[in-house]
């Protein structure tokens, strides 16, 4: 019994501090993208807690290699009902936001002697976001305080190289292995990118 109210105080405490900080909105939900009064994005904090899509290791795009150290990991995550309306559509809802976190990669950690691991260094948070009532999809980069983000002018080669070549709706469904059978499925692949793929 006495475990019993133990055990009741502390999901108390637990709700309370939830509310609090207003962790237990963000949990495992579809929290839409957010905005101050300048019209920035605001840090999409529980991101962490979204479904993960892919991990790339020293991603580049141009024909010179880079593998030189210090190595980099990228990881991309999406809310889960946006993942879960891409499972039954093939493409992204209205008010999908997609993170891309950059990690500083290590080696010769604890017992690892040869690949590579990653580490708490945070070397960047991009998103990409889909907003009809904003015009469509935007870039956003925060800085190491994750203040909130303007979006990034349509001038810069983020909105040319994802409208190019990301396989559906802008964005690189071609590596996140668990969707792209979903986008074949439903026949949502960019025709861009089905042209380049019968050419390779
Ligand atoms: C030359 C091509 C290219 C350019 C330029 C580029 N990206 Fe990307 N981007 C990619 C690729 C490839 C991926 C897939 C990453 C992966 O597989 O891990 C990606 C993925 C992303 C994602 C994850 C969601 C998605 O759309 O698939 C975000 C967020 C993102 N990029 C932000 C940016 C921002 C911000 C810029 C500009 C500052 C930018 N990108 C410029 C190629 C590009």
């Amino acid at each position: 019994m006495r475990t019993l109210r133990a055990f009741a105080v502390g999901a108390l405490a637990l709700v309370a501090l939830g509310g609090l900080t207003g962790a237990a909105k963000m949990t495992g939900t579809h929290p839409a993208p957010r905005y101050d009064d300048s019209g920035r994005l605001i840090f999409p904090s529980g991101y962490r807690q979204w479904v993960f899509l892919s991990s790339g290791l020293d991603m580049s795009y141009s024909a010179k290699s880079s593998t030189s150290a210090p190595h980099m990991f990228n990881n991309v995550f999406v809310q889960r009902a946006a993942y879960q309306a891409f499972l039954r559509t093939g493409t992204w809802p209205d008010k999908t936001v997609l993170v891309l976190e950059n990690r500083r990669g290590a080696t010769n950690r604890s017992i690892l002697k040869h690949g590579q691991i990653q580490t708490a260094d945070l070397m960047g948070v991009e998103a990409h976001v889909k907003d009809a009532g904003r015009g469509g999809w935007a870039f956003y980069a925060f800085g190491d305080a994750h203040k909130p983000a303007a979006a990034i002018s349509q001038a810069r080669p983020c909105y040319a190289c994802h409208t190019a070549h990301g396989a559906v709706d802008t964005t690189f469904v071609q590596f996140y292995p668990t969707l792209l059978p979903w986008a074949r499925k439903f026949r949502t692949l960019a025709p861009a990118y089905l042209a380049k793929a019968a050419r390779d």
